[in-house]
């Protein structure tokens, strides 16, 4: 099907890394709100079994003359650049996980004072904190000496989201997503991603090896809440937005103990065990237990709406009925 680019919407928007765990899943909220054709899906591959129902451009975000032949050819006015790599993947080659969450990000702000972006977002992570920060309840201002590369890569692009809304007026959010697990699209290689493959497992096999230990608690968030979230901040006068590196934001803390007690609620019989020596384990260590986030809630009205229970519910009636394998 051939796409006519079309008017309507002022905005025209771009979502970098778009067939991932979030981008399969923010391109249907935007198309919702903004309209099929005002929302252009790109990553490096078409998504397999994709329907048709938008555009998508095949774009590596190293790529800048692509990027910006595509910011030409859509009039893109806003980007969601959610192109990285998350932190297990990026222990595993760290060069490259500097080159391309760090160069992506300059590529993005740049083009944005050049074409003069409306706004861009840009997620960061609840890895931007470290062994030295206060686990419990961390506030949005604290110590911060992420040892993960990833960490390191989110840090350093907080700075830089900050730096391009002082010096250019880059009308940069950002917020600090805690671990995300939804349904609809598989996570891409993070420490956090045992807390969606046990949902799949338990329905499958009832029983899953956790490859964090029992009592690891980390911050995570339903993905229906993340998505609420990130469209709210998106939403928010400017002028309200008052943290331009990037928001705390909460939902729910839990321990692979605690998410398979929730799971056993519904599924007789569910049984949980723990591999040892597996590398996440030290970087789930370095990271928050829990997220204090009075700031997005203070500043633009945040709140999240799923406890873990409701979660566990959802997540298993969904799992149960789509063809998803993760
Ligand atoms: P993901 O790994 O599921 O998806 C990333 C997508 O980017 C993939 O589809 C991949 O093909 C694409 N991509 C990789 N390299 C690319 C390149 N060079 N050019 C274009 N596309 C490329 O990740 P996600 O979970 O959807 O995360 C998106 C963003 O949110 C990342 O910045 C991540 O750090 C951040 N984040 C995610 C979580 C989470 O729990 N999912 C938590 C905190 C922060
Ligand atoms: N879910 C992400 C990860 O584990 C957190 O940024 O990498």
């Amino acid at each position: 099907m051939q796409f006519i680019y079309q008017t309507m919407s002022k905005e025209n928007i771009l979502v970098v890394g778009s067939n991932g765990q979030i981008g399969t899943e923010l391109v249907e909220e935007l198309r919702k709100i903004y309209g099929e054709s005002h929302v252009i899906a790109s990553d490096l591959q078409k998504p397999i079994g994709a329907d048709e129902r938008g555009p998508f451009e095949i774009l590596d975000i190293l790529d800048k003359v692509k990027f910006e032949e595509i910011v030409k050819k859509y009039q893109i006015t806003q980007v969601y650049l959610l192109a990285a790599l998350l932190s297990a993947t990026a222990e595993k080659n760290h060069h490259f996980a500097w080159k391309l969450n760090m160069e992506g990000l300059l590529t993005v702000l740049d083009a944005a004072v050049t074409y003069k972006f409306s706004k861009v977002y840009w997620p960061s992570s609840i890895a931007v904190f470290g062994p030295t920060t206060p686990r419990v309840n961390t506030p949005q201002y604290t110590v911060m000496e992420p040892n993960t590369i990833y960490g390191i890569t989110k840090q350093a692009g907080e700075r830089l989201c900050e730096y391009y809304f002082n010096k250019f007026g880059v009308d940069v959010r950002s917020i600090r997503y805690p671990g995300l697990i939804g349904w609809k699209a598989a996570p891409g290689g993070g420490t956090t991603d045992y807390a969606v493959h046990i949902y799949h497992e338990a329905l499958k096999n009832k029983k899953y090896e956790c490859f964090l230990s029992a009592n690891t608690a980390l911050p995570m968030l339903y993905m229906p809440d993340a998505l609420r979230g990130t469209l709210q901040l998106m939403e928010t006068e400017a002028s309200k937005v008052k943290i331009r590196s990037s928001y705390n934001l909460s939902g729910i803390s839990f321990t692979p103990v605690d998410i398979a007690q929730s799971i056993s609620k519904y599924i007789d019989g569910f049984t949980i065990s723990y591999k040892e020596n597996d590398p996440r384990q030290a970087i789930a260590d370095s990271w928050p237990a829990s997220i204090d986030d009075t700031y997005a809630r203070e500043h633009w009205g945040w709140k999240h709406e799923y406890d873990l229970d409701a979660m566990t519910k959802d997540m298993l009636e969904n799992i149960s009925k789509s063809v998803i394998v993760v």
